[in-house]
C-alpha cells in the first residue's frame, strides 16, 4: 500500500515526536560495535525528517541523547558527540536547502564547547526557515525540563514579573524547552520497547503512541507514512465518548 498517498491532508498531526531506539542492537545483530549502528541510525534521521517535508508535517522532534545517557561508557558518549558534529557538518546546507528551521531541546550546559557552537552556528543560519521545525532532544530529560520550568516560574512570581494567578496549562507550556510549539499529536518508538523514557513528559499528555519493532537504522520515510496513516485511522476522544466525536 502506498501510505503518503492515502494520507489525508487535511487530519495530518502537526507535530510528530520519535525515540529513535535500537541502534545497539542493530549493530550487534551484524556482529559490529554499537557506534558502527548510531552510524546508520543517520540515515534514517535524514529519512524521517524528507518524509516529513514530503508529508507536510510541521514539527518533528527527534530523541538523540538523553540525560540518563551521560550513563553510557564514555568512548560511546564520545562517538555519539563526534557523530553529531560531523552530522551538522555534512548535513547544515541541505537543511539550510530544504527549509528546515533547527532547535535543540535540552540542557546545552552539558554539552562540550565544540559542540555547542556547531549547534549555535546551525541555528543561526536557518532560524527564518518556514518548511520543517525540527528539535532536536539533546541532553534532554522531561523531568529536568519540568523542574526547570518551574524555576523559572517560581523566579518570576519572586520578582514580581508574573502573578500566580495567571499561573495555568498553557502558561506553563510556555516555560518549556518547546515554547510555542502545539503538543505531539503522534509519538513513534522503534525497537520494540514500550516506554516513554523520560521523553516530553507534559507535552505527550494526549499524543497517540506508535510502537514498532523496527530497529531505528531500518526505519524509512514509508514507515514513517505507515505511522501517520495508523494515528489518521484512530478515534481520538479527549475523554468524551465516541458518538460526541462523530457529531
Ligand atoms: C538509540 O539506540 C540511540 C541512542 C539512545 C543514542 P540505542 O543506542 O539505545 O540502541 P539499543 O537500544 O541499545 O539497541
Ligand atoms: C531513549 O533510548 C533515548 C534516546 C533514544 C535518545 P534509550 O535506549 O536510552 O532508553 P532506555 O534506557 O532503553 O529506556
Ligand atoms: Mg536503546
Amino acid at each position: 500500500m502506498n501510505y503518503l498517498e492515502n494520507l489525508d491532508k487535511s487530519k495530518l498531526p502537526k507535530h510528530i515526536a520519535i525515540i529513535m531506539d535500537g541502534n545497539g542492537r542493530w549493530a550487534k545483530q551484524k556482529g559490529k560495535n554499537r557506534l558502527y549502528g548510531h552510524k546508520n541510525g543517520t540515515k534514517s534521521v535524514r529519512q524521517v525528517i524528507e518524509g516529513s517535508i514530503e508529508a507536510g508535517i510541521k514539527y518533528l522532534t527527534l530523541y538523540a541523547f538523553s540525560k540518563e545517557n551521560w550513563k553510557r561508557p564514555s568512548k560511546e558518549v564520545e562517538g555519539l558527540m563526534n557523530l553529531l558534529i560531523s552530522s551538522i557538518e555534512s548535513e547544515l546546507e541541505e537543511l539550510h536547502s530544504n527549509g528546515v528551521k533547527l532547535n535543540i531541546i535540552g540542557d546545552m550546559c552539558r554539552l562540550s564547547d565544540k559542540v555547542q557552537n556547531k549547534v549555535k552556528i546551525a541555528i543561526e543560519k536557518t532560524k527564518n526557515n518556514k518548511t520543517l521545525n525540527l528539535n532536536i532532544a539533546l541532553s534532554y530529560s522531561g523531568r529536568w525540563e519540568i523542574v526547570e520550568a518551574v524555576k523559572k516560574i517560581a523566579n518570576d512570581t519572586k520578582n514580581g514579573t508574573l502573578s500566580i494567578d495567571k499561573i495555568n496549562e498553557e502558561l506553563f507550556s510556555d516555560y518549556l524547552e518547546t515554547a510555542g510549539m502545539p503538543d505531539p499529536e503522534l509519538l513513534i518508538r522503534t525497537s520494540g520497547e514500550q516506554r516513554i523514557s523520560n521523553y516530553l513528559l507534559y507535552q505527550l499528555a494526549y499524543a497517540e503512541f506508535y510502537f514498532t519493532p523496527l530497529l531505528w537504522p531500518d526505519f524509512s520515510k514509508e514507515d514513517l507514512y505507515e505511522a501517520i496513516f495508523i494515528y489518521q485511522n484512530r478515534e481520538r476522544r479527549f475523554g468524551k465518548i465516541s458518538e460526541q466525536i462523530k457529531n
